[in-house]
């Protein structure tokens, strides 16, 4: 096969004429600018000597080599050549200024002090959202009056107020209450899952209602739910000991492997700190929010080291209050979208 780079530049080839022309007139102005660097009337140098040459078709379609000027600009030994700008990309950009000046007298554009000019056709997209959301609550202004004054056990019998809670109390979940609970309410280490019929302080829909609109130990909230877990370690009030049979106490109530002489041990030490709220039979108590200890449900973790932790230093989960951040509407919305994920009671 022939050398691919003979193949462009043999005489032999016709198609080579013009390239290899152009080539030749290339060398012959370099070797002339070099012989005699082009001079201005005073002598100094001229800044665009015609250095270069390239091919151009002419009006009847023919090729022809013609003379391209430098720039004057050159590095290490790279001149610029001042070729012209393809058409097409010219048009171009002359037709993004045309549209650029068009945009700017009919929408807002530059910025003032205060605010933008206007543009010719009043967009406003401020205005559009506040007038959006303004008719999206003239149109549930009814429905939420509706469900403010429903006694909470019939909202769910109301095909209206069923339809909105599910839809509205799904959304407020997203925005609010995800974050903590998980986007499916399925929950995380601390933030109790919210699919199960496992309540902390209860699943009806008043006990939900009450939940979110008081919270939990939440100080800004003088109607919160509230209890405190003894902080066993931190206060000295159990040793080690004591704590490390305990905890071995709670693995057996909730069926876990456990050191059977250490639980024994255990059962006292509950007996006498713990069955007040967690009750004699580890059941817990709704009234204090203590979790039942028997079940497989664990807020923040069965296994040892966790309730080491737990009642060492004691827990304080705090769940903030939704009063005063939600309308009443809102709070009874994603109660009842709660109470109807699966575990309401
Ligand atoms: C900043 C985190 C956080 C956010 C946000 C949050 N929660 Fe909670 N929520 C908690 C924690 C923590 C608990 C458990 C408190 C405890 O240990 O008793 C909880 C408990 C609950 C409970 C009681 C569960 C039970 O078993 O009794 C309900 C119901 C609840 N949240 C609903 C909601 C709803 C509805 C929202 C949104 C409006 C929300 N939460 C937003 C942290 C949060
Ligand atoms: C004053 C009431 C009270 C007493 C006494 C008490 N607890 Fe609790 N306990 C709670 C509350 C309330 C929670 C949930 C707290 C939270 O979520 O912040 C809890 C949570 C727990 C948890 C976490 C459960 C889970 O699901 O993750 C364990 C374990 C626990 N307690 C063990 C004990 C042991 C052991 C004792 C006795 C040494 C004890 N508690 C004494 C109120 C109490």
């Amino acid at each position: 096969m022939a050398d691919k780079k003979d193949e462009h530049t043999s005489p032999e080839n016709p198609d080579n004429r013009i390239e290899l022309e152009r080539m030749a007139a290339d060398e012959e102005n370099k070797a002339q600018i070099l012989a005699h660097p082009p001079e201005g009337p005073e002598g100094e140098p001229l800044h665009k000597p015609v250095v270069g040459t390239r091919v151009v078709r002419d009006s009847k379609g023919v090729r022809r080599v013609v003379e391209v000027p430098s720039t004057g600009h050159s590095w290490d030994g790279i001149e610029e050549y001042d070729n012209p700008l393809p058409r097409w990309w010219l048009w171009t950009f002359y037709a993004t200024i045309v549209w650029a000046v068009g945009y700017m007298f009919l929408y807002p554009a530059i910025p003032l002090v205060s605010q933008a000019t206007q543009g010719l056709l009043g967009t406003n997209n401020r205005a559009e959202v506040a007038s959006d959301i303004r008719r999206f609550a003239e149109a549930n202004a009814g429905v939420q009056a509706k469900l403010v004054d429903t006694p909470l056990e019939q909202i769910a019998d109301d095909p209206e107020l069923a339809n909105y809670t599910a839809n509205a109390g799904a959304a407020i979940f997203r925005t609010w209450c995800a974050q903590c609970h998980g986007s499916g309410a399925g929950g995380a280490s601390g933030y109790p899952s919210l699919l199960d019929n496992d309540w902390l302080w209860g699943g009806t829909l008043e006990d939900i209602h009450t939940t979110v609109q008081h919270g939990i130990r939440d100080p800004k909230d003088g109607d919160t739910r509230y209890s405190e877990m003894p902080r066993f370690g931190t206060d000295g009030l159990l040793d080690n000991t004591q704590i490390r049979q305990v905890v071995h106490h709670v693995l057996e109530l909730g069926g876990k492997p456990h050191d059977a002489a250490l639980a024994e041990a255990g059962t006292d030490v509950y007996v006498d700190n713990c069955t007040a709220c967690h009750g004699e039979n580890g059941k817990g108590d709704r009234e204090q929010g203590a979790p039942d200890l028997t079940d497989a449900v664990w807020l923040y973790g069965s296994d040892p080291a966790t309730l080491t932790r737990i009642v060492h230093d004691g827990p304080f989960g705090v769940m903030p209050a939704w009063a005063g951040r939600l309308s009443e509407a809102d709070i009874r919305a994603v109660a009842s979208y709660v109470h109807g994920l699966g575990g309401g009671e």
